[in-house]
C-alpha cells in the first residue's frame, strides 16, 4: 500500500502514521522529522533546512525532492511506503509523479486529515517531542507517565522550536497558500480520501482504516 498523509500542520499526520505503518508493516517517510534528524546530527542539509524551518517556511523543493526519492529507493519501502508532509507544493507532487513513472509504482490513496484552525494551534503549541526517539506526546491530550521524560525511551521532551504561536500561525498560512491546492491535483487523479481529524486519536485512527477499509485497501 503507498499513500500520502496530506493535511495541515498539527492535523494528527505524525501520530496517526507511526500507528498505520506498524499495523500494514510500511515505510514512514517524514521529510519533517528527516530535516530535524539532520539539524540534530549538524549536517549540511540541517543548517540549510533549519532557517527555513525557524520561520515557519518551507525548504526549497531541490532540497527535498532528491532526499525523498533516495528514502524511498530503501529495500524496507518494496511493501509500502507512506509519506508523511511530502508533497507540499504542486511542483513536488509533479516530481513525485515522475519519480512513480519511473520505478513503475502507483499511489493507492492520498489522505486529507482536516480539523478547525483552533484545534490545529491547541495542538502544536502543547506538543512534546522525544529527543531520543522522535514519539510525539502532548502535555494536555497525550502526557507522559512521568513528565517531561518519554514512556518507550526515557529521552527527554521539549518543544519543537517551530511550534511557537507566531511561527504556528504562519506555517498554517503556508500551508493554505502552498499545500492545500494539492487537494484539488489529487482529487482530479481521483485518489482523495477525506478523514475528519478531530476527536481521539483511537478515533480518528478507526475512521482511517474504516475509509482505507472501503476502497478496499
Ligand atoms: P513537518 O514536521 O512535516 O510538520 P507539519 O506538516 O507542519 O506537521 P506537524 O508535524 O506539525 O503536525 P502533524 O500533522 O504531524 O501532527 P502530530 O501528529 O505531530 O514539517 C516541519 C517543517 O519542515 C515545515 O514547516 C517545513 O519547513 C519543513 N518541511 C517538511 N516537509 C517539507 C516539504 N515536503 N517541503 C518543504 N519543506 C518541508 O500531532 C500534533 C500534536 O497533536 C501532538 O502533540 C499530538 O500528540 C497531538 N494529537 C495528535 N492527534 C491528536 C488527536 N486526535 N487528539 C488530540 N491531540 C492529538
Ligand atoms: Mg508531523
Amino acid at each position: 500500500m503507498n499513500l500520502i498523509f496530506l493535511g495541515p500542520p498539527g492535523a494528527g499526520k505524525g501520530t496517526q502514521a507511526v500507528k498505520l505503518s506498524k499495523q500494514f508493516n510500511i515505510c514512514h517517510v517524514s521529510t519533517g522529522e528527516i530535516f530535524r534528524q539532520a539539524i540534530a546530527d549538524g549536517t549540511e542539509l540541517g543548517k540549510k533546512a533549519k532557517a527555513y524551518m525557524d520561520k515557519g517556511e518551507l525548504v526549497p523543493d531541490e532540497l527535498v525532492i532528491a532526499l525523498v526519492e533516495r528514502y524511498l529507493s530503501n529495500p524496507n519501502c518494496r511493501e509500502g511506503f507512506l509519506l508523511d508532509g511530502f508533497p507540499r507544493t504542486i511542483n513536488q507532487a509533479i516530481k513525485l509523479d515522475e519519480i512513480l513513472e519511473r520505478q513503475k509504482w502507483h499511489l493507492d490513496a492520498v489522505v486529507n486529515f482536516q480539523a478547525s484552525k483552533q484545534e490545529l494551534i491547541e495542538r502544536m503549541t502543547g506538543r512534546l517531542s522525544c529527543s531520543g526517539c522522535g514519539k510525539i506526546y502532548h502535555v494536555k491530550h497525550n502526557p507522559p507517565s512521568r513528565p517531561g521524560y518519554c514512556d518507550d525511551c526515557g529521552g527527554l521532551l521539549s518543544h519543537r522550536s517551530d511550534d511557537q504561536l507566531e511561527t504556528v500561525v504562519n506555517r498554517l498560512e503556508v500551508y493554505k497558500k502552498r499545500t492545500a491546492p494539492l487537494i484539488d491535483y489529487y482529487l482530479r487523479q481521483g485518489i482523495i480520501i477525506n478523514v475528519e481529524a478531530e476527536g481521539s486519536v483511537d478515533e480518528v485512527f478507526s475512521r482511517l482504516v474504516n475509509q482505507l477499509s472501503v476502497k478496499q485497501l
